[in-house]
């Protein structure tokens, strides 16, 4: 596929008892986006996710991904190329271990067994669950089935990654690699999810759909910030950006809701220091030796930035 590219065009789905859960809803995608779908409970995310990869197939209207137009004789060819993880790690969870688990979708791709054996530890790894190989799926906690069902798709090295509500069994540290993870998957990545604030840090990208159809569409930091319309559509706004509302001459409980803060913007600083660098790199290897030697800069002042995080979290705790 040359372009992950990902369009529908005025779909409409029912669902056999009549609801309409799809209502003309048109909306592009391009390679590379990250783009988060929020929306009220019932509001068809999950049914707009489902048609991603053809687990549903659209009663009207065109769906396009990569070079396919998705309709039942694609419809194989576009699941091997979008991993979707379904909201609930038991719908997709059925062999008797975990290794078993991830390695039934690398059996059917004709590969070489120890080429197989290597996916599969590299995705067990991947999500932290190496050490959960030989266990049934069914003894599991909730986390841990959440990151083997990811383990399960990322395995097929998906050119697009659909993840729906992939946070909502996670305890907090697992949430964190979660996102993590997210961040270094590079292609295109489509997540529904109640959890604003993993959308913010995830997605560059946000699209709000009502009873089926897109209502708003746009960077994810305005989306997010626009209290009206996220209450138009029972959503809150996330916890990092409800700080802009910390009342003047605050309480001690204003002092560790500043230390979450705190942490929470200060958590992607190594990150994308690393990130600088390695472009500094890059731009020096193309003879751009000026804008070189800025992003090692923008790199050194980020570093400076998380020691006065650091600093400041310390306060907080005096
Ligand atoms: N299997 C189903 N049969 C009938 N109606 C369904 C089914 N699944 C979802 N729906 C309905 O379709 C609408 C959209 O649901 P869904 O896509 O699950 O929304 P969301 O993921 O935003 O909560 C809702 O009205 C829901 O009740
Ligand atoms: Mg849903």
């Amino acid at each position: 596929m040359s372009h992950h590219i990902v369009e529908f065009q005025d779909v409409y789905f029912r669902y056999p008892d009549g609801t309409a859960a799809l209502n003309g809803i048109s909306l592009r995608i391009t390679h590379g986006e990250a783009v988060g779908i929020v929306g009220a409970n019932g509001s068809g995310k999950s049914t707009l996710l489902m048609h991603t990869n053809g687990y549903l197939l659209p009663q009207s209207g065109t769906i396009t991904i990569g070079d396919f137009h998705l309709d039942k004789r694609t419809q194989q060819e576009i699941r091997k190329k979008v991993g979707l993880i379904f909201q609930n790690p038991d719908d997709q969870l059925f062999m008797p271990t975990v290794f078993d688990d991830v390695a039934f979708g690398p059996l059917n791709l004709e590969l070489k067994p120890e080429k197989v054996w290597e996916r599969v530890l590299e995705a067990l790894e991947t999500v932290g669950c190496l050490s959960l190989k030989n266990k049934p799926p069914h003894h599991l906690s909730a986390g841990q089935k959440s990151a083997v069902a990811i383990a399960a798709v990322i395995v097929m090295q998906p050119d697009i990654l659909v993840m729906d509500e992939p946070a909502s069994h996670l305890d907090p540290k697992s949430r964190r690699s979660l996102i993590s993870l997210l961040g270094h998957f590079e292609h295109t990545k489509i997540i529904a999810s109640h959890d604003l604030d993993l959308i913010l840090d995830v997605c560059r990208r946000c699209v709000v759909i009502k009873e089926g159809r897109v209502v708003a569409d746009g960077p994810v930091e305005q989306i997010l910030s626009d209290r009206q319309l996220l209450e138009a559509n029972n959503l809150e706004l996330p916890l990092s950006l409800q700080k802009r509302e910390l009342p003047l001459g605050g309480t001690m409980d204003d002092i560790s809701k500043l230390r979450h803060l705190l942490g929470h913007w200060a958590e992607h600083n190594a990150e994308h220091a690393k990130t600088y660098r390695e472009w500094a790199k890059k731009s020096d290897a193309l003879g751009k030796r000026e804008l070189s030697r800025i992003l090692d800069r923008l790199a050194d002042e980020t570093m400076k930035l998380e020691e006065l995080f650091k600093e400041a979290e310390r306060l907080t705790r005096h």
